[in-house]
């Protein structure tokens, strides 16, 4: 779909989230031919900068982001749409400049890259300032709230002044490839769909592992914890995609009304389906309450759990989630373990393994599919599994320079398609069903279980699976 001229104004546009995914995101896009002549992309900020530094900032940042990749000649035309204002959300300074600089005839979308604090703010002064049209967009980024009252009020701030078909919330987990495949999988071959229920699945696993350690961030992480800043967004996206009815069509509202009926369904969490973790110091390595400056922080860096999504199709089929930070390795995936057969015509010893459907995200794309075969030589009927391997990049060779989830969610809100965007309504039912969890630990004080870094996270969390018979595959095997 063609992308019309666009003026993008990014609020906090001199901040880390647009030196290090939007700016060069858009770069990448305009290198593939993809932003149209006359599109501007306007820096907006508290800084006092002028236009000439902020491409010096965004030079900088395309070229940290891309290295040697990127050409110089592209980069100086890029750099030509690029223009900033110096503006005050709280105050007159700046918005008169930014009106004066707008374009009529293009698609115009306002960036917040900035604290939901300000979303108040921003939305008065561009009414006030007459610079929204009734086909304007605004992005907005996580954290979406902080529990469900909070989510609620920032999007009656939003609706007060934008219509939810305006609205963009980007959870960028949706916008990585492997996560849209899935759903090409799913409802692109007819092997699997029919399958695709408690009768033949034994249980889903769903694993976003990193092996960095909350970094800088100390100060929201605290405050936050992987249940707020992983499994309530990114884990749930991933658990809806694989676990939603198939939708009519792919188109925004079918897709997220199918999504939120999946998150509805959801049943609440018995409190020992959960295992909270926090890692801690090693002889090397600083544990995550240096991390967060916090001695006494009760902070979860890992979380594992066991749900249910109570409808027809799931009954029966539990669904483990995981993530964490300071992990074995950066591994993300969702497995897809399917039933044994009903019955073996070559005995139990002859061995062999359950189907397996393994749809990689990162480090590296791809899709696994776990088969049994005869083990090779003139012996008898010996079993064995072996992967139907395809990596993205080894099949699709030059196709598989996929694009970053920013440069495609960008462009999708240039183009007006909300499919890969959380609706208000979603992001309420994933604060609903994850407040219980937390306000449980709260009201018993529950205290993390420490675990190594580079580990698997604390054992507690083999232990959900072994309790049920089942394992967790190896992060970073
Ligand atoms: C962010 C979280 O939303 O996602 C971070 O706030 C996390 O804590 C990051 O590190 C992970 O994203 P990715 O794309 O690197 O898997």
């Amino acid at each position: 779909i063609p992308v019309e001229r666009f003026d993008l104004i990014i609020f906090g546009g001199t901040g880390d989230l647009a030196r290090r995914k939007i700016l060069p995101g858009l770069f990448k896009r305009f290198a593939d031919g993809q932003v149209p002549d006359g599109s501007r992309i306007i820096g907006a900020a508290r800084s006092e900068m002028d236009r000439g530094e902020f491409r010096q900032f965004a030079k900088d940042a395309v070229i940290s982001a891309q290295g040697d990749a990127v050409e110089p000649t592209v980069l100086e035309s890029f750099l030509e749409a690029l223009d900033y204002v110096t503006i005050d959300a709280l105050g007159e300074i700046g918005w008169s400049e930014l009106s004066e600089k707008l374009q009529g005839d293009s698609v115009r979308a306002f960036y917040f890259s900035v604290g939901p604090s300000l979303f108040d703010d921003l939305a008065v002064r561009l009414q006030k300032h007459k610079l929204v049209e009734p086909d304007t967009r605004i992005v907005v980024e996580k954290p979406f709230g902080h529990d469900l009252e909070t989510a609620k009020a920032l999007n009656k701030v939003l609706s007060a002044y934008f219509d939810e078909s305006q609205i963009y919330r980007i959870d960028h987990y949706l916008g990585k490839e492997t996560v849209q495949n899935l759903m090409a999988v799913r409802f692109g071959n007819m092997l699997f769909e029919p399958l695709w229920n408690s009768q033949y699945i034994d249980h889903v696993q769903i694993t976003v592992a990193e092996e960095v350690g909350v970094g800088g961030r100390g100060g929201y992480y605290d405050k936050s914890g992987a249940m707020r800043d992983m499994v309530q967004n990114h884990l749930m996206q991933l658990l809806c995609l694989t676990a939603m009815e198939p939708p009519a069509k792919f188109d925004p509202d079918a897709v997220r009304d199918e999504k939120l009926k999946v998150i509805r369904a959801l049943d609440p969490v018995e409190p020992h389906h959960v295992v909270r973790g926090q890692y801690s110091e090693t002889d090397d390595e600083k544990g995550f309450r240096d991390d967060v400056e916090n001695a006494k922080s009760w902070t979860e860096s890992f979380v594992a759990l066991r749900c249910q999504v109570g409808n027809w199709r799931w009954s029966g089929t539990p669904f483990y989630l995981r993530t964490g930070k300071r992990l074995q390795a950066r591994d993300s995936e969702i497995v897809v373990v399917f039933k044994d057969t009903p019955h073996s015509i070559f005995g139990a010893e002859a061995g062999g393994a359950r189907n397996e459907l393994r749809i990689q995200l990162q480090p590296d794309e791809g899709i696994t599919l776990k088969v049994t075969i005869k083990e090779p030589g003139p012996g008898g009927m010996r079993l064995m599994d072996v992967p139907l391997d395809m990596s993205f990049a080894e099949t699709l060779g030059d196709h598989a320079d996929t694009p970053d989830a920013y440069e495609r969610l960008i462009m999708d809100v240039i183009r007006g398609n909300q499919t890969l965007f959380m609706r208000d309504d979603e992001v309420e039912a994933a604060w609903a069903w994850t407040d219980p969890i937390i306000q449980g630990w709260e009201a018993v004080h529950d205290v993390p279980k420490p675990y190594d870094s580079y580990s698997q996270g604390p054992t507690d969390a083999m232990l959900l699976m072994q309790r049920d018979g089942r394992e967790w595959r190896e992060i970073g095997a």
